[in-house]
Formats: structure tokens, C-alpha cells, sequence
């Protein structure tokens, strides 16, 4: 297992279809979950210097904070609340273009301006999410989203 990654400079799309599959590399020697969600927190941060990057994991009616990189951020959040429990609730990506403009967001750094959801999912249920926000507007589309599922179901 290579133990720091290979960046390459170029636009988002080139970028994802560098870093994807050393992650997949990183993770795929490992079995631990939380071992993994670690790096791949971290490989994401660094790659693309997210405000906020990391997990949310399901544990009962909530999703408590999993590993990430970034400001500290709340703990705990329920089932239908803020973009990360409606993902869950949803079992579908949301791509926020502006946190103000969403009903009942859940803002753990005022800093924050956008974000993206994808919830990672075995048999057709959701055990977590990742969750990436920006602090810039409008940072994230569809080329983010297909990149960022394509991860997350590659994660166990
Ligand atoms: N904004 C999220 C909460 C998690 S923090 O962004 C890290 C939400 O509305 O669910």
C-alpha cells in the first residue's frame, strides 16, 4: 500500500480520475471501517482542500460524527434533519448550491457556503454519509456527485 498520494494538476474531473483509484488502493489492502474512512477523509482534503470533509455514521434514529478533516462539527444529527438526514432519509445525493437556501441546514461553521451529501449504502440501506462542505458557493455539480458515488460505493 503506497502511503502518500500522487496529485496531479489539472481541472476536477482529471483530478478525481487520478486520486479514485489510489484511494481504492489505499482501502482496498484494509478491512477496519474506520481505518478507511480516515484516509479517505483525509485523501479528499488534501486532494481538493475541502473547508470540511468527513463521515457521518448511522447509529440507531441518528448519525453520529464519524472521522473527518476540518473545523470540529456537531455530533450528532437525526434522521430527516439538516441535508445530511435527509440524504439518509432519502438514500440520495444532495447537492446544496447555497446552505441558506436549504430548510432546516444544519450550519456547524457559519463559514460554511455549500455542500454536497452522498450516502453510502449496502443492500439498498444506508450506514453513513459523507459530507463535504465548502465555503465557497456553488462548489459543487454533477461531476462531483458522480465522482463522490462512485467512491462511496466502493466503500464497505
Ligand atoms: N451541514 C450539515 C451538518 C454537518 S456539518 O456541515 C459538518 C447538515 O445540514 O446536515
Amino acid at each position: 500500500m503506497s502511503e502518500s498520494l500522487f496529485l496531479i494538476e489539472g481541472n476536477k474531473k482529471e483530478k478525481y480520475e487520478s486520486l479514485l483509484p489510489q484511494i481504492k488502493a489505499l482501502i482496498g489492502g484494509e478491512e477496519d471501517r474506520i481505518a478507511n474512512l480516515a484516509n479517505i477523509a483525509a485523501a479528499l482534503k488534501e486532494a481538493f482542500d475541502f473547508f470540511w470533509v468527513g463521515f457521518y455514521l448511522v447509529k440507531g434514529e441518528e448519525l453520529v460524527l464519524g472521522p473527518f478533516q476540518g473545523p470540529i462539527a456537531c455530533t450528532r444529527i437525526k434522521k430527516g434533519k439538516g441535508v445530511c438526514g435527509t440524504a439518509w432519509q432519502k438514500n440520495e445525493t444532495i447537492i446544496v448550491a447555497d446552505v441558506n437556501d436549504f430548510p432546516g441546514h444544519i450550519a456547524c461553521s457559519s463559514l460554511s457556503q455549500s455542500e454536497i451529501v452522498i450516502p453510502l449504502i449496502i443492500n439498498e440501506k444506508t450506514w453513513g454519509v459523507l459530507d463535504i462542505d465548502s465555503d465557497k458557493i456553488n462548489h459543487f455539480d454533477e461531476i462531483d456527485k458522480h465522482f463522490l458515488e462512485e467512491l462511496c460505493s466502493n466503500i464497505q
